[in-house]
């Protein structure tokens, strides 16, 4: 896999600063297009040593190794293997099992990302042992509780020193929530890095041709939230649209593990698969954007999905009641629709106009700015206090926290 070299290339002028191990925590699917730029970038800058810490969450060739083998990651630091189970299992496992390689290892940061379990996981233990955490892709919110996603986010926030958020309303969030504004730095969005990386191979790869289709003629669905997936009701309804939904725009479905399993339960595979849905198993990333990018329109209730049409300026269906991600509608190509409204929406999306907007700092370019905080945040952890106080309150709003594990306060 050859990755971007002037992409990787803007991260060598970084200057020198106090050597920092942090740990970065990878644990599923769309945690690994976070976590890559910013080892990339993390690897090259002096100073820093960054350990991958892998918690197993996704373990599936697809769901995980060929995620590694695209965005050019190296073998994790630490491998937990912790895998399937329900929510207190899984999340209970990555915290037994990380807290041994964090008191071990010792890190100065911890920097998790995303909403999944492991995120919550690392970031309370972190927390309970004193050593910093960082939270990237902070501050979103949909305000529906009954996601297990809402409640990783909440719980990681609350934990964290610093919160790199994506934009603007994710910074509105976390102010609400009386986060101080001094932990707070709008970074920007990582995903969109990850695609600069391997854009390269992206635009190399031809999975519509593979697939007898051609470019803009067709359309991407992937569902796995459990809200969708797991409830017969709704995936009734859902196979139903997609059914009327193919005899419009021929569409490729890479089907997720959850969603297979709830498929095969009640035959609405193969009754897809008659209608003319080309079900194939997970891609990897360089072949599934590929895909998006040359879709018509994308079909989805993936967070990650929202965020790289609209980078993309292709029309995306999100099958959802609610966003996290607003600012993919208000200043994107995101649609919130229903089973019953998504043909009307599939057929605006296909004849309407196209916005060509894209939020301020989704550019690629994310990882160097948190490169960047993290060298200015690590420079004032290892002043003596009150040095420390007066430099940090100039730039971060009066707080302090030192890094390593050693004591800490809050003003
Ligand atoms: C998880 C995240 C979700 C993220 C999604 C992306 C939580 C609560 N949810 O959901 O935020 O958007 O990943 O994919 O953390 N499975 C496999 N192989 C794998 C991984 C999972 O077969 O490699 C199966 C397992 O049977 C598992 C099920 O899929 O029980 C669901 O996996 P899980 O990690 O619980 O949640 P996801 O639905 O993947």
């Amino acid at each position: 896999m050859t990755l971007n070299q002037p992409y990787l290339n803007r991260f060598r002028a970084t200057s020198a600063a106090m050597a920092q191990r942090i740990h970065l925590i990878a644990a599923a699917r769309p945690n690994f297009m976070k976590v890559a730029p910013l080892w990339h970038a993390l690897e090259a800058a002096p100073g820093f040593t960054p350990v991958l810490v892998h918690t197993g969450q996704h373990y599936d060739v697809n769901m995980s190794d060929a995620f590694f083998a695209d965005l050019g990651l190296p073998e994790p630091g630490f491998h937990l293997g912790v895998g399937s189970g329900s929510h207190a299992e899984q999340t209970g496992g990555v915290m037994i099992a990380y807290e041994k390689v964090a008191l071990e290892d010792r890190p100065d940061w911890i920097i998790v990302v995303g909403d999944v379990n492991s995120t919550a996981a690392c970031a309370m233990v972190g927390g309970k042992l004193s050593i910093p955490v960082v939270h990237l892709e902070a501050g979103l919110r949909s305000r529906d509780r009954t996601m297990p996603e809402e409640l990783n986010r909440l719980v990681t926030d609350v934990l964290a020193d610093v919160l790199w958020t994506p934009s603007p309303d994710a910074d509105e969030n976390l102010l609400a929530e009386g986060i101080p504004a001094g932990r707070i730095s709008r970074v920007g969005n990582i995903m969109l890095d990850s695609f600069e990386l391997v854009r390269p191979a992206i635009e190399a790869a031809d999975v519509a041709g593979e697939l007898g289709l051609e470019r803009g003629s067709y359309g991407v669905v992937t569902l796995h939230r459990p809200s969708n997936v797991d409830d017969p009701a709704q995936l009734v309804r859902l196979v139903d649209a997609l059914v009327e939904a193919q005899r419009r725009l021929p569409l490729v479905f890479p089907v997720h593990p959850r969603t297979a399993k709830g498929l095969a339960g009640a035959l609405f595979d193969s009754r897809l698969a008659r209608a003319g849905v080309r079900l194939v198993e997970p891609l990897p990333y360089v072949r599934f954007m590929s895909l998006v990018t040359g879709a018509a329109a994308a079909i989805t209730d993936s967070g990650g999905i929202q965020e790289e049409t609209t980078y993309l300026g292709i029309p995306c269906l999100t099958l959802r009641e609610n966003t996290e991600r607003p600012v993919t509608i208000s200043e994107g190509t995101n649609r919130l629709v229903t089973p019953e409204t998504l043909l009307l929406e599939i057929e605006r999306a296909l004849t309407g106009p196209r916005p060509v907007r894209c939020p301020e700092l989704w550019d690629g370019k994310t990882a160097a700015r948190c490169v960047e905080d993290l060298r200015r945040r690590s420079a004032v952890a290892k002043l003596p206090v009150a040095e420390a106080g007066e430099l940090a309150a100039r730039y971060a709003g009066g707080e302090r926290r030192r890094a390593g594990g050693e004591s800490y306060r809050r003003s």
